[in-house]
């Protein structure tokens, strides 16, 4: 694979380009933009988590002033069959948990929208619900595929043998519980209809999908649908696909003929925007007495919607980060009267790497070897099902990471250091994820003034997106930055991929890096050099490029470390430092890319000792349903962190050499907080968050 024509940008700390807009209050979000004649829309949601609406009583809603309309299922304009059921709002009486929306109120304020929402009378057949995930339900079953079209189950050699012979066991579960992912951009969506065109301005990780979604609903031809998503407060998937906002404001600014602005409230987001599902995994580990691993077993179950069937994959972490002759990975899921879970960070790994990164901690400690070494002894150049990796410097990030931590003399006894009231502790783990590429398209234009239009549907959620796309583009040019306009964030400039799988920078810039060679070309060749007064302009798609890669497992890799202190009076736990060393190919934009691993750390360490989401199993709704029931890390938690990269080629990615850094930083973040946590005071906490009271 060629290389990009220059290397002035990729590689060099670049401030973001929007940085100024941002911190001006500059940057227009979903429903920010001023829009004449806008009105507001305010959704109903059902108070019980099964059965079924009987009617809906408007009069009192359309009595408030400034009410204009209320739909319900009995008047909602149809819509189209879509992949997503969950989207399928307003069409039947069914409801299939806490939360879903049965109503909608568009008013001429919010506040009128609000108040009628609250007068709106929901008459419901209720019937009893099932909301609990249990390692015994009997609804669980083994799907054949799982998240991220993954199988369900990898199997080799013979496990119940290897795990027998071996002189060094672990058998353990480990629980995770439900997490929301908290952006600070709720979902939120403007919408209006323009001589048959529909044009929605939405809080979304792909504009590209939400257009492809609105035209299905609403049989539309794509190119009669416009989504933009110029500026996006965060997602962490969960606005990887759309949500149920975009659906209801482009149906409502159809209902009443004006553009409609849908805000979800920080509450809704709760049922209405996703969810990471609880999960509990056994996870068992045989090494011989030299630490050489023979068997992993690793069974996972999680918890889906009765809408649809979606299955954390958290047993595949395993099939990359360790392979012994002996090894099954499987899944189970169950089908609860609950909102449908999502994509949230690191989806499967980082729920997988706490179990399985804490089942290596247990093995450590019961062969009586050091963690850093034991993970070292069991590296792997193949993945479980044999394919060999594109590159891995998961060796070199534990190493270095040990030198930079100071590793070196660790005393492995737990409970054995002290300094004043507190137990000191340190911990390790080891992260990996996926290096994603997706089809994309982009366009460049050259201008005769000698600038640049660069233009891909990426979408900057907060990453850095559209600097890391300008740098790109200006080294496949071979010119200077400043020369480059980059557009991002509209669905009018061709598909793209998901701001999500961390797998935007490597796919966005292919097809960037492929624009703006076949763009220099089509200069020298058609015209001798130089651009004629009306530019010249070309696009690219790298559908068939990706398709003619060679087979790998492509992933990226990285070190976590851990120290904290515990009191052990009270069991509050205060994380001194984190350090997380990665190997993630070519890292385009330092500054960025270490704010990616820092904030996945920091979500990480949120994780370990915070984050959990209460369902109260009698009515199915969430009672820790806002930010302050909802603990999310704040600065005042936030210890110093170091971030590290281990400088890494790899021939097999795509013309950068890039990985994915958005998820990478959390995988395997809670295991190194719960790992040090056992080194601090000898208790093993298997069930996250680590509260105090889990300590005693
Ligand atoms: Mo990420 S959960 O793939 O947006």
């Amino acid at each position: 694979m060629t290389t990009l024509r220059t290397a002035a940008n990729v590689g060099t700390a670049q401030p973001r380009l929007e940085a100024r807009e941002k911190v001006t209050g500059q940057a227009l979000y979903a429903v920010d933009r001023p829009l004449p004649g806008a009105v507001y829309a305010w959704p109903v949601q059902a108070a019980f988590a099964r059965g079924r609406v009987k009617g809906v009583d408007t009069a009192p809603a359309l009595a408030i002033d400034g009410v204009l309309a209320v739909l319900w299922h009995g008047n909602a304009p149809r819509l189209e069959p879509a992949n997503d059921p969950t989207l399928l709002v307003l069409q039947s009486p069914g409801v299939a948990f806490h939360g879903q929306v049965v109503a909608l109120v568009v008013a001429t304020t919010l506040e009128s929208a609000r108040e009628g929402a609250e007068a709106v009378v929901v008459q419901a057949e209720v019937q009893p619900a099932d909301t609990v995930l249990r390692a015994d339900h009997p609804g669980l079953y083994e799907p054949a595929t799982v998240n991220a079209g993954y199988v369900g189950r990898v199997e080799k050699g013979d496990f119940d043998a290897g795990f027998a012979a071996a002189e060094v066991r672990v058998d353990a579960t480990y629980r995770t519980p439900i997490e929301h992912h908290n952006p600070m951009e709720p979902h939120a969506t403007t919408a209006f209809w323009e001589r048959g065109r529909l044009v929605v301005f939405d809080a979304t990780q792909s504009s590209t999908t939400v257009r492809d979604t609105l035209a299905a609903l609403f049989e539309l031809p794509p190119q009669l649908v416009r989504v933009q998503n110029e500026h996006v407060g965060g997602g962490f998937g969960s606005k990887g696909q759309p949500r149920v906002n975009v659906v209801l404001a482009a149906m409502a600014a159809r209902f009443v003929g004006r553009p409609v602005k849908l805000a979800l409230s920080r509450q809704m987001l709760f049922a209405l925007a996703g969810y990471r599902t609880p999960t509990i995994q056994r996870v068992r580990l045989g090494a011989d007495r030299n630490g050489r691993l023979l068997a992993l077993a690793h069974d996972a179950i999680s918890q889906t919607s009765r809408l649809v069937e979606f299955t954390e994959q958290s047993a595949v972490v395993s099939r990359v980060l360790y392979n012994p002759p002996d090894h099954v990975t499987t899944h189970r899921v169950v089908a609860l009267d609950v909102p449908p879970p999502t994509w949230m960070r690191a989806p499967g790994d980082c729920p997988g790497s706490f179990a399985l990164e804490s089942a290596i901690d247990e093995l450590a400690i019961a062969g009586n070897w050091d963690p850093v070494q034991l993970r070292i002894g069991n590296d792997t150049a193949t993945d479980a099902e044999g394919l060999p990796f594109s590159s891995r410097h998961l060796v070199e990030c534990l190493r270095h990471g040990a030198d930079l931590f100071g590793w070196a003399g660790r005393d492995p006894r737990p409970a054995a250091r002290r300094e004043g009231r507190w137990l000191l502790g340190t911990g390790v783990a080891s992260a990996s994820f996926p290096a994603i590429t997706w089809p994309s398209t982009a366009t460049a234009r050259a201008t005769a003034d000698e600038h640049f239009e660069v233009a891909v549907n990426a979408a900057d959620i907060g990453t850095g997106a559209r600097t890391v796309m300008r740098q790109i583009a200006a080294d496949a040019l071979g010119c200077d930055a400043s020369r480059v306009e980059i557009t991002v964030g509209d669905s009018a400039i061709g598909p793209a991929a998901v701001a999500g799988g961390s797998m935007g920078t490597s796919s966005w810039g292919w097809a960037v890096t492929k624009a703006c060679r076949l763009l220099i070309e089509r200069i020298e060749r058609d015209h001798d050099g130089s651009v004629p007064p009306e530019g010249v302009a070309v696009s690219a798609d790298t559908t068939a490029d990706i398709a003619a890669r060679d087979e790998y497992a492509r992933h990226a890799f990285g070190a976590q470390f851990c120290a904290l202190r515990v009191d052990p009076s009270t069991g509050e736990v205060r994380i001194d430092r984190m350090l997380g060393v990665f190997a993630a190919g070519r890292i385009i934009n330092p500054t960025t890319a270490r704010s990616q691993l820092l904030g996945a750390m920091t979500m990480g360490a949120s994780m370990a000792l915070m984050e959990q989401t209460i369902l109260d199993p009698r009515s199915g709704d969430f009672v820790t349903s806002d930010l302050a029931s909802y603990h999310v890390a704040v600065n005042a938690d936030v210890p110093r962190i170091d971030v590290e990269f281990v400088p890494e080629e790899d021939p097999h990615l795509n013309p950068m050499g890039s990985k994915g850094i958005g998820e990478l930083g959390i995988v395997g973040a809670a295991a190194a907080v719960a790992n040090a946590v056992h080194h601090a005071t000898g208790t093993r906490v298997r069930s996250l968050p680590i509260t105090p009271s889990s300590l005693f």
